[in-house]
């Protein structure tokens, strides 16, 4: 189990900053018309002159361009356009960020990795930007720090081995990278809740944001479910921008996300700023209405649907608790998000989770995420009793021990134990090296304390082992090489061929 249960502690209740003021507001703006019914509501009997100019059978009344603008709605408002703040695309964000408790929100047809690009850029205004980013920050945010030159020191965390998972930083471990920072720190990522259901005790970091007086953003990708379950809300709990993947868990079509934002220590006009340098100029209609139809399901039907796959979630352990038991299990208990189960410490098993997640697809079954020692099944809205006992009669054959002459594999130390936490050189530097093709490949071995030129990971989870301007570490190479041929091995530097990039300026 994690070694720090309480940084697990739910969030502030969402319901405890709705006040009676913004309940009213919500409901009346779940009674006005909804964004298709607005956009559609201009579309019959339309003569455009303009694009999209679709291929006959992609038309839809939804799908109209934004020289709509100034077509009038029933109502006698004009349509508008995304990011106006009022009409029908006003009223969506509106909702949006009330439904989460913030006070805005932008809508994101790039995932949370387009949003968190824009988040990037935020940070980015700050005169001397420093940000704190927790060794489990996904790389669409690492890229964008990097890209935008915001210089960033990594906080360092707990690992569990048996599940390969990386626990949120604790308070203790932010204080220590605060103290370590050598130059003010302007803002501090967290990544809440996990890729494996671990919550970061947002409420702690913010009280450290606020005292350093820098802005606190949460990565909550894997939480758009959780202000309308568990009750807690990073926005709520002191986050200033929270980026969350509706099309994760939340019930949204892929790719769709929100970013929010609270009054306070960032400026809306900077995020306002920063969104108008990344939005298309042709916006998809089809995708923005979908989130607003996504935030009213939120708001009114997904607690039923999130509880009934809770549920189900909590058999499927339940049953695995009781049938291999000499495995470790991280789900359907107290603490880990309610829609995710991992199956852990599978080495003493002679198992890998490659090998297991093998044997389920060839039985129809696939699950999120696979390593050396664990694989995260996360539950869908679709999700059936019948389906939950499919998986675990899979599970007795996929589960069954691996062939007697394959060593026993222990659970490895954390591929981060040795990471360092700064970088050896600036972003600027490693771009002008590279351009410079001062690049070396050299096998893993003779990379460790050498600087990488590209970042590198495992995807999934797409958490960098190794990134522009760090040394590479240890524990970086053996997670590399443990991975082998059975992972997918992303790099920025081009098709992964067993070699590491560094820098040959040394
Ligand atoms: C923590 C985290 N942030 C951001 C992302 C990117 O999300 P999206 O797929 O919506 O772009 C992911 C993707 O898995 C993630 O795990």
């Amino acid at each position: 189990m994690p070694a720090n249960p309480q940084t697990l502690a739910p969030t502030v209740p969402i319901t405890s900053l709705r006040s009676p003021a913004i309940a009213r507001e919500l409901d009346a703006l779940l009674q006005a018309p909804s964004l298709a019914d607005a956009i559609t509501s201009v579309s019959a009997g339309l003569i455009a002159w303009a694009t999209p100019s679709l291929r006959p059978d992609a038309q839809s009344a939804l799908e109209l361009s934004v020289s709509t603008a100034r077509m009038p709605t029933p109502d006698g408002e004009p349509l508008g356009a995304p990011g106006d703040e009022a009409g029908p695309f006003g009223r969506a964000a509106r909702l949006a960020a009330l439904a989460f408790g913030a006070d805005h929100a932008v809508f994101g047809v790039n995932g949370s990795s387009g949003l968190n690009h824009l988040v990037a850029r935020v940070l980015a205004m700050a005169p001397e930007p420093h940000v704190l980013v927790p060794v489990n920050t996904h790389h669409s945010l690492l890229d964008a720090l990097t890209d935008t030159g915001v210089a960033f020191s990594r906080i360092g965390a707990n690992y569990i081995p048996d599940f390969e998972a990386l626990e949120p930083p604790t308070i203790t471990d932010v204080e220590a990278a605060v103290a370590a920072a050598g130059s003010p720190v302007t803002a501090i990522v967290l990544s809440s809740p996990t890729y494996e259901g671990l919550h970061a005790d947002v409420a702690g970091v913010a009280a450290v944001a606020r005292r350093i007086g820098a802005a606190l953003v949460v990565d909550a990708a894997w939480g758009s479910h959780v202000p309308f379950m568990e009750g807690g809300a990073p926005i709520a709990a002191g986050a200033d921008l929270v980026v969350t993947s509706l099309h994760k868990t939340g019930g949204a079509r892929q790719q769709n996300a929100l970013l929010l934002h609270r009054d306070g220590t960032v400026d809306w006009h900077d995020v306002r700023r920063a969104g108008a340098t990344v939005t298309t100029t042709s916006p998809s209609y089809p995708m923005l209405a979908d989130i607003d139809a996504t935030v009213r399901w939120l708001l009114t039907e997904a607690a039923d649907a999130f509880a009934h796959s809770a549920a189900l979630v909590r058999r499927f352990a339940t049953a695995l608790r009781d049938r291999h038991g000499d495995l470790e299990l991280l789900g359907g208990q107290v603490g880990v998000d309610p829609l995710r189960v991992t199956i852990g410490a599978l080495g003493r098993r002679r198992l890998t989770g490659y090998v297991v997640s093998d044997r389920l697809v060839s039985r129809g079954v696939v699950a999120e995420k696979r390593g050396s020692q664990a694989i995260t099944f996360i539950a869908p809205l679709t999700l059936t009793r019948e389906a939950v006992d499919a998986t675990l009669e899979a599970l007795e054959v996929a589960l069954a021990a691996g062939a007697p002459d394959v060593a026993h594999l222990p659970a490895a130390a954390s591929p981060f134990a040795d990471a360092d936490l700064k970088p050896a050189l600036s972003a600027e530097v490693v771009r002008l090296l590279v351009g410079a093709g001062r690049v070396e490949r050299v096998v893993p071995g003779d990379a460790i304390g050498r600087i990488s030129a590209y970042r590198t990971e495992l995807y999934p989870p797409g958490i960098p082992l190794l990134l522009p301007g760090f040394r590479v570490s240890a524990g970086a190479v053996g997670a590399l090489a443990e991975a082998g041929e059975t992972a997918s091995i992303v790099s920025t530097g081009g098709d992964w061929d067993g070699r590491v990039a560094v820098l040959s300026h040394e």
